[in-house]
């Protein structure tokens, strides 16, 4: 059964949707975006996203296409739409479509950002069997542009470090920059020692997790200590848990890190329950 997606302003089957060989998003990655997951077919942390689109927005000087409760009557529609009990909502918003490529910015007044969202079925999404066993990472160079706070779609080197990653035999990679470990591809990345959970800052360095801040808040209430600094894939490798965080993994276990075990090589105490506090606190939040 096709989905039901929305462009512009419709409501369409996805065969039907279409967008402009002009525009921007895809002649540039003149775009942002935003995953959101839907858990019993709530959204979770719908207001963290809106506030952190309006400010990828911003950052580049892109017009808002909607505002923050047009967008989650959007969202809302298209879970209704299609039915989704467990998945995600991608969203995107691209500088819209000139009718020609000019590096130059169109001027908004004349070329409308374009809106695009469309849902991901995900049925046991927060049942992944992947989350009991842990996941391998390997650590690639972080080469990606100096403004990873705003979640744009220029996606090119985390999709190359996921295929590093696949041909390693790993799920995913951790980035290194100046040899501290910035993110994982498309998720921040943590370690644990003892009872202390230890990340990396927030800065332009690394997106601002929504998922991020909410662990951090439910380990804080849980009375465990948080450090925000840089740590190296060596103390990685010697820390008791690893773990990601994101909207489409929750909180995830990293068992392995350039092929050596972390802990016993098995999810500890800390990532599994930090998932099952963010799981219950997430859907008691949900709208
Ligand atoms: N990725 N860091 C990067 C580079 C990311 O792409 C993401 C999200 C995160 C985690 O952010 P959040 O907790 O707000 O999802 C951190 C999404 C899920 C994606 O690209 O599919």
């Amino acid at each position: 059964m096709s989905r039901i997606v929305y462009v512009n302003g419709e409501y369409l089957p996805e065969e039907d949707a279409k967008i402009s060989i002009f525009d921007r998003g895809f002649l540039m990655a003149d775009g942002v975006y935003e995953v959101t997951s839907v858990l019993d077919g709530k959204l979770v942390d719908f207001e963290g996203h809106a506030v952190r689109l309006e400010r990828s927005l911003t950052e580049l000087d892109m017009a808002a296409p909607a505002t923050k409760d047009e967008l989650l009557a959007i969202h809302r529609e298209l879970v209704e739409r299609n039915g989704i009990v467990e998945g995600m909502i991608y969203l995107q918003v691209t500088r819209g479509a000139p009718g020609d490529r000019d590096f130059a910015f169109p001027d908004p007044e004349e070329t409308p950002s374009t809106l695009v969202l469309f849902t991901q079925n995900k049925p046991g999404l927060a049942d992944n069997p992947a989350a009991k066993k842990g996941i391998k990472v390997i650590s690639i160079e972080d080469i990606r542009w100096g403004r990873r706070d705003i979640k744009t779609v220029q996606l090119l080197y985390p999709s190359m470090g996921k295929m590093m990653a696949k041909k390693a035999g790993a799920d995913d990679a951790w980035l290194v920059e100046d040899g501290f470990v910035t993110e994982g591809t498309s998720n921040n990345a943590y370690i644990v020692k003892g009872r202390k959970i230890i990340t990396r800052a927030l800065s332009s360095d690394i997106l601002h997790g929504i998922t991020r801040a909410a662990v951090l808040r439910f380990a804080k209430e849980a009375q465990m200590e948080v450090e925000e600094r840089n740590f190296t894939i060596e103390e990685a490798q010697d820390a008791d848990e690893a773990f990601i965080t994101s909207a489409s993994t929750f909180v995830m276990p990293v068992v392995e890190i350039d092929g050596a075990q972390i802990g016993t090589g098995t999810p500890g105490e800390v990532a599994p329950r930090l998932r099952e506090i963010y799981l219950e606190e997430s859907l008691k939040a949900a709208v």
